[in-house]
């Protein structure tokens, strides 16, 4: 059965190819490099011995992706990753993340509504929560005005698929992650962040490394036990492995609901503190760092009700903390040398 991974070079996407592959899927990636390397394919191929199809093809390129649906025109499933992620680019540059993550996903959608069966897998986050007033977060908290273009593309991207799903064939999985982090436990595979990284644990296993000189903790006032923010971090291993999951529900037609969402989280929360503690710990090394003042933007906490994943999904996460920032530094460590 052959799938099509959009993104399928990055972080995620990769990960979720190498699942795939592992249970027997065929996999056709597109990804436009933008932010990931043509040699990903290699790792992929050195992990599950099999080199998935590969398309350079931009999806805002609507004749592009016209003739990859005349071309593959088999294709049962999508996983949709590909899409600008950066909160601070996306303020400074809105139309560059309505028309990167909007359109390929029009364009996209427009194909799967020719056929007479679609199922489409899509990558939301948790940022559509905002600071969300229960912890741990259900996918019943509402969704909150989202406080960059970044997070609305996400909430417009999942608004979208619930309206086409209305009156097409396409059946849908939102999947709202929390923190991914981590890499393949062969090594194989793992983040590769676009120069200064934004999020902690690149910027944690860069700073070990000596790349920079120190982690600045982001606010030590927040109302939390150890005054860090808390987040969610999940292994994108077991992330990856739920992609797997919900793309079988939907294959087998045993989805409950035309578009269904779930929260992908370990149903943890860690602080900054938390984080930084377990990764001396892991790494055997003290990591330099101070406390500076709080990002704008940032929530205070921000952890997954699991249940529905575990109950009707049936998905749960397997990797801990300690594992997912240990396979962090091995990967940056191989990366470096
Ligand atoms: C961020 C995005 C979120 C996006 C997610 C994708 C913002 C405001 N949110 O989530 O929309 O879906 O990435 O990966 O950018 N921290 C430090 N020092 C650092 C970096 C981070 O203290 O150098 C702290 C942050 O304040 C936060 C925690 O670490 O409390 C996690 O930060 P990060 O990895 O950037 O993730 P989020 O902000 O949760």
């Amino acid at each position: 059965m052959k799938i099509l991974v959009t993104g399928g070079l990055g972080f995620i996407g990769s990960h979720t190819v190498v699942e795939l592959q592992n249970e027997g899927f065929d996999v056709v990636v597109i990804d436009n490099l933008s932010n990931s390397s043509v040699d990903v394919i290699d790792g992929i191929e050195r992990i599950t011995g099999k080199k998935p199809l590969f398309e350079n093809i931009d999806l805002r390129d609507k004749n592009l992706v016209t003739a990859f649906f005349e071309k593959y025109h088999d294709i049962e499933g999508v996983i949709h990753f590909a899409a600008s992620k950066a909160v601070g680019e996306s303020v400074e540059n809105p139309l560059l993340y309505y028309e990167n993550n909007i359109n390929s996903l029009v364009y996209l959608l427009q194909q799967l509504q020719k056929k007479d069966k679609a199922s489409f897998i899509f990558s939301s986050s948790c940022t559509v929560y905002g600071q969300a007033e229960q912890m741990p977060i259900t996918e019943n908290a509402p969704i909150q005005s989202a406080m960059s273009p970044y997070g609305n593309t996400k909430q417009i991207g999942e608004e979208i698929i619930s309206d086409v799903a209305k009156v097409s064939n396409i059946n849908a999985v939102l999947l709202r992650y929390f923190n991914p982090i981590g890499a393949h436990p062969s090594t194989e595979i793992g983040e590769l962040p676009l120069g200064v990284p934004q999020n902690l644990v690149p910027f944690i296993t860069q700073t070990a490394i000596g790349l920079r000189a120190k982690l600045s903790v982001f606010g030590n006032d927040y109302p939390t036990p150890d005054g860090t923010a808390i987040r969610d971090y999940i292994h994108v291993v077991d992330l990856a492995k739920a992609h797997v999951v919900a793309l079988k529900r939907l294959l087998n037609k045993q989805n409950l609901e035309k578009v269904e969402t779930f929260n992908l989280g370990t149903g943890k929360g860690s602080s900054v503190l938390e984080v930084i503690n377990a990764f001396e710990k892991v790494s055997e090394r003290k990591l330099n760092y101070q406390i500076v003042e709080r990002r704008e933007g940032d929530i205070t906490e921000a952890y997954a009700n699991t249940v529905k994943a575990n109950e009707v999904l049936g998905w749960q996460s397997q990797f801990s903390l300690e594992d997912a920032l240990a396979s962090a530094w091995k990967w940056e460590q191989k990366i470096r040398k």
